[in-house]
C-alpha cells in the first residue's frame, strides 16, 4: 500500500477566481486544532526531518510547490505538492522531508493537535527503532 495519501479538495471557481474551503472531520478526518504555514524557503532549502507519536497533519501547497519524502521505516515515497486543491497527509510515525522549495511556495499545514516539543522524534535512528517495536 501506498504511504501516500491525497486528499481533493473541491474547488467553488467562477470567473472571480477559485476557493477552496476546508472543514475539520468533514474534509479532512481529524479536528484542527493548529494552523502553520512555510514560506520564504529557497530551492537549497531541506525541511522537517522528523516524525510525529500521535500527531496527524495534512500540508497543502497553496502557492508554488515542494516535494515531500514520506518514510514508515520500511519504504519511501515523494510526492509532489504543487495543487491548492490537493493535501497530502502527514500520519503518526512517518518520517517526513521536505525539499524543492519554489521561491513563492507557501505550504500550509493543518494539525490535530497544539504544537508540543514531546510529541516529535528528531532522531532517525530513534524513529527507526520506535517503528521496529
Ligand atoms: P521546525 O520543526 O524546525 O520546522 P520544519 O519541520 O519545517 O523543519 O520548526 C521551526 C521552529 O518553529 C522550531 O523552533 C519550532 C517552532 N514551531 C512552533 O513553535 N510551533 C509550531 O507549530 C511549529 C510547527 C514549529
Amino acid at each position: 500500500m501506498s504511504l501516500i495519501r491525497e486528499l481533493e479538495f473541491k474547488e467553488l471557481g467562477d470567473d472571480r477566481g477559485n476557493l477552496v474551503a476546508i472543514e475539520a472531520n468533514k474534509t479532512i478526518p481529524f479536528p484542527i486544532k493548529r494552523v502553520y504555514y512555510i514560506y520564504g524557503s529557497s530551492p537549497e532549502v531541506e525541511r522537517g526531518f522528523h516524525a510525529h507519536k500521535t500527531l496527524q497533519q495534512i500540508a497543502v501547497s497553496v502557492a508554488g510547490s515542494c516535494t515531500m519524502l514520506l518514510d514508515d521505516g520500511h519504504k519511501k515515497e515523494e510526492v509532489l505538492m504543487d495543487s491548492p486543491n490537493k493535501g497530502t497527509l502527514i500520519e503518526p510515525l512517518v518520517w517526513h522531508e521536505m525539499r524543492d522549495f519554489t521561491e513563492d511556495c507557501v505550504l500550509l499545514v493543518l494539525a490535530s493537535d497544539h504544537y508540543d516539543e514531546s510529541d516529535y522524534i528528531r532522531d532517525y535512528d530513534d524513529f527507526l527503532k520506535q517503528v521496529s517495536q
